[in-house]
């Protein structure tokens, strides 16, 4: 491809992987505040239905980062399922967690009611669309990064100071400093055709 740019996204697109081996600090020459950077700048700029902007975003680390998957891990019974949430306090350095604004959701409802029913999916479509992005953004600055969906407990493990109420959560991105290379992936044979 002929274009650098374009090439330079691909490259990214192929390199954002699943890490789950991960140390809790960040790569050398990255802060906190550029992570925070990538994902404000993802959550403004990724386009949602009729532009309602329904993404939300917070991330956590240091006390409220261990506590957020403290209070997941407390309320996992089995042992094994309290596996994840345990390395993800003890191993990574953050989280980013996404979520939608209901009331965004709701308004659109009201305003294009022929629409109804599409806005909560069309909201989650764009809430994907932010966690790739952030992910993939993530991984291009050298950290490495699992996605967790542990939707129904993460309000719990939240700081007081956050509102989530009137939000939908939909996934936790955790992040640290890679401790291993992702492992190998398989693919189907999937050709996009063109037809003319
Ligand atoms: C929509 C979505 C949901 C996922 N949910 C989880 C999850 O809840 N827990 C988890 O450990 N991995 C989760 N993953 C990670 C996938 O298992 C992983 O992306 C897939 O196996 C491909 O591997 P790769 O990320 O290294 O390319 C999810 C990925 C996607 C795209």
């Amino acid at each position: 491809m002929s274009n650098s740019a374009a090439e330079t996204i691909l490259n990214a697109v192929v390199n954002r992987r699943t890490i789950y081996s991960l140390t809790p600090e960040l790569p050398a020459g990255v802060t906190i505040f550029d992570v925070k950077h990538a994902v404000q700048t993802i959550v403004k700029e990724i386009p949602t239905a009729f532009n309602g902007q329904s993404n939300r975003a917070v991330i956590l680390t240091g006390a409220p980062h261990k506590k957020l998957w403290d209070t997941v891990a407390n309320s996992i019974g089995s042992d094994a399922g309290k596996k994840r949430p345990i390395s993800a306090r003890d191993e990574a350095y953050g989280t980013v967690l996404f979520f939608t604004d209901d009331k965004t959701t709701a308004d659109l409802q009201a305003q294009f009611a022929s629409f109804a029913d599409a806005f909560p999916v069309f909201a989650t479509h764009s809430s994907g669309g932010a966690q790739m992005m952030a992910w993939t953004t993530l991984e291009a600055m050298g950290l490495g990064g699992h996605l967790q969906h542990y939707n129904g407990l993460v309000k719990n493990g939240l700081p007081e100071e956050v509102n989530a109420e009137g939000w939908t959560a939909h996934s936790q991105l955790v992040f640290g400093k890679p401790a291993v290379p992702a492992g190998e992936k398989t693919y189907i044979e999937n050709d996009v055709t063109i037809y003319n």
